[in-house]
């Protein structure tokens, strides 16, 4: 669970908050998508989340442990998937894997079960031993799904995960992430495409200039907009906030 508290973020230089006043729970067991134009604050909010920055003022916990004066045991309960793939360039699938796996401690044998089984899933086993310079944009985006996931934390954070995976590692990505939610994991990802909303949430969060404008069930958004679609609930609330 990701308890949010009245949670603001502005960048030094601007004048506008990119997170503002953000009080949001992400359950567990569920998976939760979170929605909204560029520049809305999504990937601000779920860095403040992952403890890659600081919230200016409010507070967040993962699984009760507080990001600001819990750090460690917080970062312990969360995978995260940053928008950029273009990283550990210089290093080989495996040895970016062995990295991570290092980091978090994650013993032997279950890092080697864990590798075979991904990244045969993600039909990347044969890259491993190839720089991610070399790898192809999908590709880098599958080691590092590996990456953050391999010491099977609680909480995935994932911010726009599906970019660029094929049609087979997108289904892959989405059934792992099923998966993980059915074994009572919260999992929280950001997406510009809506249909992910119906064929993988159960909540969803959508914010505009850094406010929340909805967050509850899909049922429940779909509810309050009789004869909408997403396409329409989504432009009507983005666009009059
Ligand atoms: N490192 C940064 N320094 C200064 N301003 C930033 C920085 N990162 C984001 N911002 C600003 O914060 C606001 C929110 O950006 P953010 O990246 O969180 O949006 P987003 O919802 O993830 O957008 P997108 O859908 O394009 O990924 C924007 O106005 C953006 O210009
Ligand atoms: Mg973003």
């Amino acid at each position: 669970m990701i308890e949010l508290n009245h949670v603001s973020k502005t960048y030094a230089g601007k004048s506008v908050k990119a997170v503002d006043d953000l009080t949001w729970t992400v359950e567990d067991g569920k998976i939760t998508g979170f929605f909204g134009p560029n520049g809305a604050g999504k990937s601000t909010t779920l860095k403040m989340i992952c403890c890659v920055h600081a919230a200016d003022e409010g507070t967040i916990a993962i699984n009760g442990h507080d990001v600001a004066t819990d750090a460690l045991e917080a970062k312990r309960q969360f995978g995260y998937v940053p928008d950029d793939p273009d990283r550990f360039l210089r290093l080989t699938g495996i040895e970016y894997l062995t990295f991570m796996a290092d980091v978090y401690g994650t013993p032997a044998e279950k890092r080697q079960a864990f590798i075979e089984k991904y990244a045969k899933r993600f039909e990347i086993y044969d890259a491993l031993s190839s720089r991610i310079s070399d790898y192809s944009h999908g590709m880098r985006q599958k080691v590092h799904v590996m990456g953050a996931l391999i010491h099977d934390p609680k909480v995935w954070i994932l911010d726009e995960p599906m970019v660029g995976l094929d049609p087979k590692g997108a289904f892959e990505l989405k059934e792992m992430m099923r998966e993980h939610a059915a074994r009572g994991n919260s999992v929280l990802f950001s997406t510009h495409v809506l249909e992910t909303a119906d064929a993988l949430c159960d909540n969803v969060c959508i914010i505009a200039r850094g406010r929340m404008v909805w967050n509850g069930t899909l049922d429940e958004l779909k509810a309050a907009h009789p004869g909408s679609s997403l396409e329409q609930i989504f432009l009507e609330m983005t666009d009059h906030e």
